[in-house]
């Protein structure tokens, strides 16, 4: 049992980018691997717990006995998400999700026209502030920040904004850290903003100090 701690505990994890589709051929992506999030929900099977991965785009895989979810935009997270969160007893949202779509999406490949071209764009909804808004007492909410600067104060503010349990931050400006590295460098803030700064580490040794500050918190 003790090397199981969260055995029965349903766990939640998001990992990778999302595509948002322009016209049949493009799309608006970004730099994410999902290396941290499967390294995490990875580290979660060991511990015993109930995984349902949500992954977008990725060619990663992940530990055979966990349930994976696949999903493209914003939007099929989104879905996957809120279909699955008053279930969890833990969610941990490591994906980097797009904060914006094309407002319409072209049924034909839009052709090369003179000049300058226009995208409008409209806002995704914010998962995890959605989830924050629904997250009962019994819920442990974790999220993510990766920062080019004044990254503690905006990672502090997702905590409290976003109502979550604890928050990752990490920071583009630390070498070896963040997008498609098998390293990361983070520091973990609670809720009491308490400050926990962890050295440069393979990613799966990140996932398991993420695990132990869960598994601090875990009711
Ligand atoms: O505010 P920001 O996007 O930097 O917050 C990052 C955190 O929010 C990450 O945990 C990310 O997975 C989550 N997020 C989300 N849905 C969005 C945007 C971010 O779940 N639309």
């Amino acid at each position: 049992k003790k090397s199981m701690p969260l055995f029965g505990k349903k766990v939640m994890v998001t990992a990778g980018p999302t595509y948002e589709v322009i016209d049949p051929v493009r799309f608006i992506g970004n730099h994410s691997s999902g290396k941290m999030g499967f390294a995490i929900a990875d580290e979660l099977v060991k511990l015993g717990a109930d995984v349902t991965l949500v992954a977008g785009p990725t060619s990663l895989q992940a530990d055979k006995t966990l349930k994976r979810i696949n999903v493209v935009s914003a939007l099929d997270m989104f879905n996957a998400c809120t279909s699955i969160f008053s279930e969890t007893d833990i969610t941990v949202m490591c994906a980097a999700v797009a904060d914006y779509r094309p407002k319409t999406v072209a049924n034909q490949k839009i052709k090369k026209q003179d000049g300058d071209f226009i995208l409008e764009l409209e806002k995704t909804t914010d998962i995890l502030a959605s989830l924050g808004k629904s997250k009962k007492s019994n819920q442990i909410l974790v999220g993510f920040a990766l920062e080019t600067n004044d990254e503690e104060n905006y990672a502090k503010g997702k905590l409290e904004k976003k109502n979550l349990d604890l928050v990752v931050l990490n920071s583009l400006n630390d070498k070896g850290a963040g997008f498609k590295s098998d390293t990361n460098k983070i520091t973990i803030f609670n809720k009491a903003l308490e400050k926990t700064a962890f050295e440069l580490k393979s990613k799966a040794e990140v996932a398991k100090d993420i695990c132990e500050a869960i598994l601090k918190i875990t009711k």
